[in-house]
């Protein structure tokens, strides 16, 4: 389908059924498909993490059916999760480190290597357009904390106070009267919107955002804002993006290591249960925690997998956007 006919028939399909920017991020129950599926060929293609990616999604799709790019579109599909004050593992509604200031880490990249990230930022509603604008507006790949803040309003962002919603603030009030740092498979480990794009063109772009891990230690950064981490888009190959236990992730590199995989030939789906695997491996105690990955080539294949059962991903390709289980490693 050429670009004009794409936008076209989008278009179209959105006032029919009325998508297009209605759902909230936390959605409507969507239909989930069990099992992954076989991954079919086919642009564009977004795909992203966990259920709060079918709200995700929407935002994107409905920016590549009126023309945009596919980084506009991996900017906003995660903006909207960002935005909403009831996502407690996204932007500023999210839960807090142990000293109850809430640090938002993000990273964005496109198919040219192009990359910008923010790590450990404050008061900022939208780190990913932060991220972009590092990416755009600065020789620099990554900024952190003060400066980035500081980057920010220079630009005309709004530095807000840390100020928790009543659930966080409730939830941080309980964990302080035992002060224990325990992370929950798929619980408080649910977090992070990663989302990757290819526009009908071909363009490729990802986007990752997260308030990181729940009590985490002030100043600590998870994989997320680091490029081959949390992210990673190579136009000549595909794109990958990770969720869970930051931690293992930065260890392993294991969006780096599918996009890898695939540059040797791989599918998507064995390059994302490669990089699984690894984790595994350099991981001991792996059935304390969860992590999930999905992996695109520039085909539009795609691929999923949870290190435990409980991972899932929003697939908008042909024209829908299903909630999807992934397949893992431990079964
Ligand atoms: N995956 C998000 C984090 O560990 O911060």
């Amino acid at each position: 389908m050429d670009r004009k006919t794409f936008i076209k028939t989008t278009a179209m399909a959105a006032a029919l059924t009325g998508v297009g920017g209605k759902l909230s991020a936390q959605g409507e129950d969507p239909k989930v498909v069990k099992n992954n599926p076989k991954s079919k060929s086919g642009l564009p293609i977004v795909i992203s993490t966990w259920n709060h990616g079918i709200a995700a999604n929407e935002a994107a799709w409905k920016v590549l059916s009126e023309g945009g790019n596919a980084l506009d579109a991996a900017e906003r599909g995660v903006w909207i999760v960002e935005a909403d004050p009831n996502n407690t593992s996204v932007g500023l509604g999210g839960f807090p480190d142990r000293d109850g200031i809430v640090t938002l880490d993000a990273s964005i990249m496109v198919d040219g290597g192009q990359a910008g990230s923010v790590a450990f930022v404050q008061g900022i509603e939208h780190p990913i357009s932060l991220a972009r604008a590092v990416m755009e507006k600065t020789p620099h790949v990554m900024m952190v904390g003060e400066g980035a803040e500081l980057f920010a309003e220079s630009i005309g962002m709004k530095r807000l106070k840390n100020k928790l919603t009543p659930t966080t603030e409730k939830a941080w009030q309980e964990w302080l009267k035992e002060k224990n740092y325990k992370p929950i498979i798929n619980i408080e480990n649910h977090d992070t919107i990663g989302l990757l794009v290819i526009d009908q063109d071909g363009a490729m772009a990802g986007a990752c955002t997260t308030s990181g891990l729940a009590w985490k230690m002030h100043g600590r950064v998870g994989d997320s804002p680091i490029i081959g981490a949390g992210l990673f888009v190579d136009g000549d190959v595909g794109a990958a993006t990770c969720t869970g236990l930051g931690e293992t992730v930065l260890r392993t590199l294991a969006s780096h290591v599918a996009v890898e995989e695939m540059r040797r030939g791989a599918t998507p789906q064995s390059a994302c249960e490669e990089a699984i695997t690894r984790i595994v491996k350099k991981h001991p105690n792996f059935k304390d925690f969860q992590v999930g990955i999905l992996a695109v080539n520039k085909n539009g294949e795609h691929g999923a997998y949870g290190l435990h059962k409980g991972f899932n991903y929003a697939l908008y390709q042909d024209k829908k956007n299903e909630l999807i289980d992934a397949d893992s490693y431990v079964k």
